[in-house]
């Protein structure tokens, strides 16, 4: 399978528009070594032709004039983006749907029931796709059975339920439900490789670890380094944990997580502008580096 990162930013991207935290203000005047980032999102493909989105960003239409695969040019109104799976109903993995709002044809749309009911209520966006070409909605189950998406011919899919945070305006907010938010394991049946995808963990309960371990590569929730990180910015009063992301750093964070599996590649995708690894000579983006763990970018490409 192929996997292209359109986006390996958290909400708002690096720099925010309107940030002047030390990595904002240092990546956008040039005085830190670092990397700008778009809002979180992938494409999968099982034949390099067809690609399934995995969450649609703000920033898709940067994302997409960036990616020429995507544009296979074949018809006056084309796109090689076949179907759409959204893993939560946050801004920034659902509001780039208003942006392809053009398409030809109802999209393929898969999500859990209770992001689909996020999207009819709190945050409409489905029902505003109704008065363009609308969408084929598809349930994805949260009991971890596997199905399969007709234009990825040879990739199973099993939603992986998470503990995390359902967006402000979710009817779950505060009381989340199986399906506000999970991850993504795909395994493609000729390689036997496989890829966990999950951008936004609170909690590593066991499955979750079970799929993490099995896994090829992860691409995993990279929010934050600490907890508190944004609080210490003067920038939110939340916690990230109250937010739904388990920090990188702490006991039983994502690193020490990643540092007991052996098998899979590891790599932190939704990467929030507060994050000091965001700048490559800090010393926690060297710990980062000796841990073997990477941080993904803009149009980083994998073959699985
Ligand atoms: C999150 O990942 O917690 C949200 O996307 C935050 C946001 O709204 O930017
Ligand atoms: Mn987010
Ligand atoms: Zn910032």
């Amino acid at each position: 399978m192929f996997i292209h990162v359109l986006g390996s930013g958290a909400g708002g991207g690096f720099p925010q528009w309107n940030c002047n935290c030390e990595n904002c203000k240092g990546v956008r005047e040039g005085t830190i070594k670092a990397t700008r980032r778009t809002q979180s999102s992938i494409a999968v493909s099982a034949d390099g032709v067809d690609w399934i989105l995995f969450n649609a960003s703000p920033d898709i239409k940067k994302q997409l004039d960036d990616f020429p695969a995507i544009q296979p040019c074949r018809a006056v109104r084309d796109t090689a983006i076949s179907a759409i799976v959204i893993t939560d109903a946050q801004i920034d993995h659902v509001t780039g749907l208003l942006t392809l709002r053009e398409h030809i044809a109802p999209w393929e749309i898969y999500t859990t029931e209770a992001v689909k009911q996020d999207l009819t209520t709190g945050f409409p966006v489905f029902n505003i796709l109704g008065h363009f070409r609308g969408i084929n909605h598809h349930e994805i189950a949260t009991d971890q059975s596997v199905f399969t998406i007709p234009s990825a011919e040879g990739l199973e899919f099993t939603a992986v339920p998470l503990l995390s945070e359902a967006p402000p305006y979710s009817p779950h907010r505060g009381n989340t439900v199986p399906g506000d938010n999970i991850g993504m394991h795909i395994k493609d049946t000729r390689t036997g490789k496989s890829l966990f995808y999950a951008p936004g963990l609170g909690v590593a309960e066991d499955h979750v670890l079970d799929y993490m371990r099995d896994s090829d590569c992860i691409l995993v929730d990279g929010t934050v380094w600490t907890d508190d990180e944004m609080s210490n910015e003067g920038i939110s009063d939340k916690r990230a944990s109250e937010m739904g992301h388990l920090d990188q750093s702490s006991d039983g964070g994502i690193m020490s997580i990643l540092n007991a599996m052996e098998k899979p590649r590891k790599i932190l995708i939704h990467i929030n502008n507060t994050n000091p690894i965001l700048n490559e000579a800090s010393p926690q983006r060297a710990i980062l580096n000796k841990a073997g763990i990477e941080l993904a970018y803009d149009g980083l490409d994998i073959e699985l």
